[in-house]
């Protein structure tokens, strides 16, 4: 198990569920179908159901499925317990079980053949996940899993802004740089929310509701919630590992003075996503 990723997925699960929606969220329960078949795509340590629970989706099948065995291991282990512990009615098999009514499977498998391969979805989750993949690719998929009049739901999609503050001369340079790194990743998008709202517009159903949804990362008090400052860090070493060629001259000084910050509790950062839900066409 790959206990950096699994803490690291776990680590922004309250930063999440500050920056969600509840418009797009409402939205999206005033639409979606009784019994709903439900297919969530990147679906990392499987946090989608604790929050279809919570939101009183207790019914019908939930399916995750990631690229990475560890995560999937650890959703299978975890989120039975966790869920068991809020009081839900929980039964487990291998590859899952159920909560309530719902039967809930957690496979390892690719995001883009498994849309190919399903159909008659009634909702298609993907979060924090359409900035990795080719943004035309993740729709046609979507287009092609989903039940007429079925729904997919995109929140905490990444827009290229990352702001740190207090001010440091290096911002602007570094911010371009750690971008461009992740422009360079074969199929990923920096702008993956702006991209995906205009092809959204192209195609045949509609995008019934948007929002911003920014991650904000801040002390309180000198504190991080929760398990936050473990994230930040995270992004800081992202953040480095993107300046590793030394193209920017005071890159490695920015890191420090970053890290510094992060340990004297003074740290602020912000990333610009969106939320955003799409309705295929009913036909
Ligand atoms: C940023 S994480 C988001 C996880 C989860 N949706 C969440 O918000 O906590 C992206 C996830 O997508 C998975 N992933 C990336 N590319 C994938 C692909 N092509 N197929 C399946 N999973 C993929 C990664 O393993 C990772 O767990």
């Amino acid at each position: 198990m790959n206990h950096t990723e699994t803490r690291y997925l776990e680590a922004k699960r309250s930063l999440d569920e500050r920056a969600r929606s509840p418009r797009v969220r409402d939205r999206l329960l005033s639409a979606l179908s009784a019994e709903p078949r439900i297919l969530d795509v990147g679906c990392g340590t499987g946090t989608t159901v604790p929050r279809l629970l919570e939101w009183g989706i207790d019914t019908g099948t939930y399916r995750g499925v990631d690229g990475d065995a560890g995560v999937i291991e650890f959703a299978r282990d975890v989120r039975p317990a966790e869920l068991r512990r809020a009081g839900y009615n929980v039964t487990t098999h291998d590859r899952g079980g159920t909560v309530e009514d719902l039967s809930v499977t957690y496979e390892t498998g690719d995001a883009l053949a498994t849309l190919e391969r399903a159909e008659d979805v009634d909702l298609i989750v993907a979060q924090a996940f359409a900035d990795l993949v080719p943004i035309s690719e993740l729709l046609a998929g979507i287009e092609s899993a989903l039940a007429p009049g079925g729904l997919a739901y995109l929140p905490i999609t990444f827009d290229g802004a990352t702001i740190f503050q207090p001010d440091h001369p290096g911002d602007d340079a570094v911010e371009t740089a750690y971008h461009e790194a992740i422009d360079a990743e074969p199929g990923r998008d920096v702008h993956a929310g702006r991209h995906l709202i205009d092809a959204c517009r192209r195609a045949d159903g509609e995008l019934l509701a948007m929002a911003a949804s920014d991650w904000i990362l801040r002390p309180s008090k000198g504190i991080y919630p929760a398990d936050e400052a473990y994230f930040l860090e995270c992004i800081l070493g992202f953040v480095e590992t993107a300046l590793r060629d030394g193209t920017v001259a005071q890159g490695e000084d920015w890191v420090a003075a970053r890290r510094k910050q992060l340990a004297a509790r003074e740290l602020t950062y912000v990333a610009h996503q969106y939320d955003l839900l799409y309705r295929a066409p009913i036909r």
